[in-house]
């Protein structure tokens, strides 16, 4: 879910709305807005998008006020409705409250406040928890500050909140645990925001809250930050922001998504950056020079992510068994955290994350430190919780990913792994010399071949248009680019709803081969590589049951050529390198695809860019 709040000499609605869109990729089923001028509370919300709000809200309240809070949510308690949107009251009447994340506790305390008299007009845990700041505050006779301190004393879960009072309108009081939470500092004005797009046109200070910890935003005083459990104080650490709005805005693509593909070619160079000489052989990671001892003995690395992250990480399995023969193994960090994980002594953990939010990653991370594990973390968002949260690490540097199906995120992290995997290698001479630099200078050469994979866009659109209405889709890929085929039914099923599965090419005669007839197609990955012949066999068995191929070559291929009924080229690379190139097309693939079926692109159904729930 997104929180956007201001309080102070503008206009609170536009303000809000405007955060609110740039917040959608945190969630879209509802959202609401609640603003304060002299005539009183005024409240909106809707099931629906930002853009559903805007329409009903002009309609039903008079948009004045300078001070505001908004929500775009992304439901856990409560299925999307009118109702259970934030914001929501208290029972009084006086207090609003937006909130992300889970009250796990919400169903004793909510008995409890029945008890004392309250009524409940949701779903939602965030009601109960805005109706017991109140009580508190009734009980105690104190301000809203302190209250919202004891009643977060009292709960369970995990949340970001705002919340404000109408018998004091100077004040908007902020909280987060879990869930992120950005105070933008402006010259008698603040806004508070999950992160800081929403406010980066009026100012670039940021405060960002760290877990435990509120804030009392006022106009009568200066910022004041305080620890939840014990009330210390906490000096703000105001932050001078890179950011420009640029960035977070599409830039003359139609959809985010396809921004960020044709961002691919300087996002990747991004990651390297400064990182590698080529001539002289240097890969220069900070997080992997300070812990290179830890790398270089471990005796195995364990890699936990969660949906495109996991693929990244499994190609980085291939990568890091190849180059630095240290064993990998990948764990969907769900999976990890609820089991009864071995961590031995010499165990590295690696988590990757593009948002660097993802709760169940961040659970995963927590688990492995508590059972000794020496954990490093590869974010995309500078300053997110996992990378806070990790022992050392290293940021993508891909630039904002605003399309909740994530493409150069997904490039980035590979990349960045194979920069890591590199430098171990090198330091535990596990790969002739010769063959280290002609990766670093293969590596050195991607932005380029990816520029010329994204020149398939139009062969590729024409592909699309043909299989467009297809039920259902076969992604086949064998070693480096099974991970590939994975991904590519992920992006496909995500964004156009067309079920999907990704297997090693292998397999396919373990069961998926059952499935193959005329209606079928089958996208394999066959670039030039170790086992060409195997798949070029497993192109032919496709083939004699009819099924309808398009295959992903590398230049000058001729043997599936001849097979295929669709061939897409892209440029000749290594085996390892490989996966940034045969991504491309699919990439682009599924992107028209959905287009084609007037899906949703940047903002698929029932998904969220960055799953801050378990
Ligand atoms: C969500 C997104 C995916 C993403 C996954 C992991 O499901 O829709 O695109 O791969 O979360 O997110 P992370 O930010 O941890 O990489």
């Amino acid at each position: 879910c997104g929180i956007v709040g201001y309080i102070g000499h503008r206009q609170a609605y536009p303000i809000i709305i405007k955060g609110l869109k740039r917040l959608e990729y945190r969630g879209y089923d509802s959202a609401g807005v609640v603003l304060y001028d002299e005539t009183g509370l005024k409240l909106s919300k809707t099931k629906g998008k930002v853009s559903d709000l805007e329409e009903r809200a002009e309609k039903e309240i008079t948009t004045t006020g300078n001070i505001g809070i908004g929500h775009t949510r992304w439901a856990t308690h409560g299925v999307p409705n009118d109702v259970n949107s934030h914001p929501h009251l208290s029972n009084s009447g006086n207090l609003v409250i937006v909130h992300n994340g889970i009250i796990e506790n919400y169903e004793p305390l909510k008995k409890e406040l029945i008890k004392r008299g309250y009524v409940f007009h949701s779903d939602t845990d965030t009601e109960v928890l805005v109706n017991l700041i109140e009580e508190v505050k009734k009980q105690e006779h104190i301000k809203l500050g302190k209250a919202v301190q004891i009643a977060l004393n009292q709960v369970v879960g995990a949340y970001a909140i705002a919340v404000f009072d109408k018998q004091n309108p100077d004040e908007i009081v902020a909280a987060r645990l879990g869930s992120p939470l950005a105070i933008g500092v402006g010259e008698g004005e603040f806004f508070v925001a999950s992160d800081a797009s929403p406010f980066i046109e009026y100012t670039p200070n940021a405060v960002y809250l760290d877990d435990e910890e509120m804030a009392i935003i006022s106009l009568k005083k200066p910022l004041k930050i305080r620890k939840i459990k014990d009330d210390s104080l906490v000096d703000p650490y105001i932050q001078e922001l890179q950011m420009n709005l640029e960035q977070i805005e599409k830039g003359g693509f139609d959809h985010f998504m396809l921004k960020e593909i044709y961002e691919q070619p300087n996002a990747i160079k991004d990651t390297f950056r400064g990182r590698i000489r080529v001539s002289e052989g240097i890969v220069k990671l900070a997080g992997v020079e300070d812990n290179l001892q830890k790398f270089m003995n471990a005796d195995r690395i364990i890699i936990i992510a969660c949906g495109t992250s996991w693929h990244a990480g499994l190609v980085a399995e291939y990568i890091f068994e190849e180059f630095a023969r240290i064993p990998v193994e990948v764990e969907y960090a769900s999976e990890f955290r609820y089991r009864n994980p071995v961590i031995r002594p010499n165990d590295v953990v690696i988590a990757i994350s593009q948002s660097g939010e993802t709760a169940d990653t961040l659970a995963a991370i927590k688990l492995a430190k508590e059972r000794g594990a020496f954990v490093f973390g590869v974010c995309n968002v500078v300053g997110s919780s996992i990378s806070r949260e990790t022992h050392s690490g290293a940021y993508t540097h891909a630039g904002p990913e605003i399309g909740v199906a994530s493409t150069k995120a997904f490039t980035t992290q590979i990349t960045l792994l194979t920069l890591m995997a590199l430098r171990i290698s090198r330091a535990k001479g596990a790969m002739p010399r010769a063959d280290y630099f002609r990766y670093l200078q293969e590596l050195e050469m991607i932005p380029e071949k990816v520029e010329q994979a994204l020149q398939t866009n139009l062969e590729v659109q024409t592909i699309a248009s043909i299989y467009k209405d297809a039920p259902n889709c076969l992604y086949l890929g064998r070693g480096y680019n099974f991970p590939v085929a994975l991904e590519g039914a992920l992006k496909l099923k995500e964004i156009s709803y067309i079920h999907a599965e990704g297997y090693p090419a292998a397999e396919m005669k373990h069961g998926p081969i059952a499935l193959i007839d005329e209606r079928m197609p089958v996208v394999v990955i066959a670039p030039k590589q170790e086992h060409y012949d195997k798949i070029v066999s497993n192109i032919q068995e496709i083939k004699s049951r009819s099924g309808k191929i398009i295959a992903i070559v590398t230049k000058g291929d001729t043997q599936v050529k001849a097979l295929a009924d669709h061939v897409i080229e892209i440029p000749e690379t290594s085996d390892a390198l490989s996966p940034l190139l045969t991504t491309i097309p699919l990439q682009l693939l599924s992107y028209h695809i959905a287009v084609m079926r007037n899906c949703n692109v940047d903002q698929p159904r029932n998904l969220a860019k960055s799953v801050t729930v378990e």
